[in-house]
């Protein structure tokens, strides 16, 4: 026993000294990476590990791995993390650091995008929906309520990922500070800066900090922060000199960084699957790496928007459940031709590494699968809504009712005989985001923001107006991403939203 006491101090002395050896850096002399002091330059890869279940995690990481990637970039989603103000959840599929374990298990170094803003077509950027029950509140600015809640979350967050970085002998070279802040409206240096210190407080000193915009002066003039290596992102296609020009702006020496090189691009609802030819990536991925710079492929492989995790653009336009993105590893994380056109790009600049490739695994034909009707909504009310209703003279948000995704029912009954084509009519592009109305379970048909504002009802006074409201997606980019979901409702009938009742009524995937 009393042998054993300085086995263990040797090995925590050894451990430290083997620790203190890792290190990664920025070489401002040689316009490059330092690890462990010697000049390095990644290829990388983006996986998003909230969309892919975490069975699958380390076939797709070591499909990477087998691509010639020398490390993974991923995104942390806040709302992913703490869906109650205060409530934290880090297991299963949000088991984050046990994904950063299977990378550096399998030896791929991780590039961390922290946050607390990721955009990434992520429900609301990742931003927590809870955080607009302050109405006013300016999300990615100085707003004290805002940095608050930041606060909270990174004094969580953060202290779980130092032990993970780098020098600390995990697998984290650099961390991303925000995501593409030059993009928003606010340009407050202020917030970048709260945020700079607020990571070197966690962090320490060592760990590199950057930023990504994208390449154009416009971008980098609010992005770029003294203090936070400055990189930007661009697809295929376009001149890599040129582009790099704009980095170079913001950052005469150091390393070239493309944070987000497009491997294919981001769907909308209604729209054509978007794809982008294995070659022209191919080709400016050869020209990147020609000019000796580093370089993240967004997307490795998409996955998958599970729930209700979509995000959705301006003018309004959600995205779809697939985050296949066209990606060299398909949304199910199957090898592609794109992938084997990239992977034969590496092996001109680097040796890739020995072994099998993980094959695409088989699938199997489930045949027909038929869906049983259980009811309408209507008639399980009291199944999905348990809790009964909330009633209020006017309809309340999503937020105010602490209902931050999926279904609310508003029902509302009709004061007297509306008789044939009452007109139902949004106010202020009143439906966030799609409403199916119904009188007395009768169809009336569908309003949807942007598209259809209006519809005829018909019915007798005392039928239920319901008025099923859809949340498809929180805004994501731009400066609308505090996107409210409500309903303001005029009728010729008489105005509606007094005497409305409120049910809740809550689909969990
Ligand atoms: C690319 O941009 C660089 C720098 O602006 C310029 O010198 C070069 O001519 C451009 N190449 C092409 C093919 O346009
Ligand atoms: C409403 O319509 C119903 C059925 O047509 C009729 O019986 C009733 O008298 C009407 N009520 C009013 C207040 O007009
Ligand atoms: C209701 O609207 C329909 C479609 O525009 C029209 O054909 C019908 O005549 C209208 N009925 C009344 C009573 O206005
Ligand atoms: C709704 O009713 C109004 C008034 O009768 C009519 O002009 C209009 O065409 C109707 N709209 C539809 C879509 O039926």
């Amino acid at each position: 026993m009393v042998a054993l006491v300085p086995l263990l101090f040797l090995q925590a002395a050894f451990g430290a000294s083997v620790a203190s050896q890792r290190s990664f850096r920025i070489d401002y002399a040689h316009d490059g990476f330092l690890k462990d002091g010697k000049p390095f330059r990644y290829i990388s890869g983006s996986i998003h590990y909230s969309r892919v279940p975490q069975y699958y995690w380390k076939d797709r990481l070591l499909k990477m791995k087998m691509a010639g990637l020398d490390a993974i970039q991923t995104y942390v989603p806040w709302n992913f993390h703490e869906p109650k103000p205060g409530a934290y959840s880090f297991s299963g599929d949000r088991d984050l650091e046990h994904f950063l374990q299977l990378a550096e298990e399998i030896g791929l170094l991780v590039i961390l995008r922290a946050g607390p803003y990721i955009c990434g077509e992520w429900d609301m950027g990742g931003l927590p929906a809870w955080l607009l029950e302050k109405e006013s509140i300016v999300l990615r600015s100085s707003d004290p309520d805002y940095l608050a809640a930041v606060e909270r979350w990174m004094g969580i967050l953060l202290p779980k990922m130092k032990p993970h970085l780098y020098h600390n002998g995990g697998p984290i070279i650099m961390v991303q500070v925000e995501n593409e802040y030059g993009s928003y409206f606010a340009c407050d240096f202020d917030y970048l800066r709260y945020l700079q210190s607020l990571f070197r407080r966690h962090l320490g000193s060592e760990v590199v900090l950057f930023t990504t915009d994208g390449a154009s002066k416009t971008f980098l003039r609010c992005g770029a922060l003294q203090g936070l290596y400055a990189t930007v992102d661009f697809g295929p296609g376009g001149n890599v000199t040129a582009a790099f020009l704009h980095q170079r702006r913001s950052e005469p020496k150091g390393p070239l960084v493309n944070s987000e090189f497009y491997t294919g691009w981001l769907d909308h609802w209604g729209h054509q699957h978007i794809t982008i030819s294995a070659s022209i990536v191919a080709k400016s991925l050869s020209d990147i790496l020609a000019h000796g710079a580093n370089v993240n492929m967004y997307m490795f492989i998409g996955g998958t928007n599970f729930g209700y995790w979509n995000g959705a653009n301006m003018p309004y336009s959600a995205q779809p459940t697939s985050y296949d993105y066209d990606a060299p590893l398909s949304e199910a994380g199957d090898l592609t031709e794109k992938y084997f056109a990239i992977r034969e790009v590496i092996g001109m600049y680097k040796e890739l590494p020995e072994g099998p490739i993980p094959p695409t695994t088989p699938k199997f034909s489930y045949g027909k699968v038929a869906l049983q009707k259980v009811g309408t909504v209507r008639s399980l009310l009291n199944d999905l809504s348990p809790s009964g209703p909330v009633k209020s003279i006017y309809p309340l948000t999503f937020v105010q009712l602490k209902q931050y995704f999926g279904f609310i029912l508003y029902r509302t009954k009709l004061p007297r005989n509306c008789s044939e084509n009452t007109t139902l009519l949004t106010l202020f592009d009143g439906i966030h985001d799609r409403a199916y109305v119904s009188v007395n379970g009768v169809s009336q048909g569908v309003l949807s923001r942007r598209d259809v504002l209006k519809l005829n009802i018909t019915g007798n006074a005392g039928a239920y107006l319901d008025l099923l409201v859809e949340n498809t997606g929180g805004v994501n980019f731009g400066r609308y991403n505090n996107d409210f979901k409500v309903l303001t409702m005029l009728s010729s009938c008489r105005v509606l939203n007094t005497e409305m009742s409120n049910l809740r009524a809550w689909f969990q995937i």
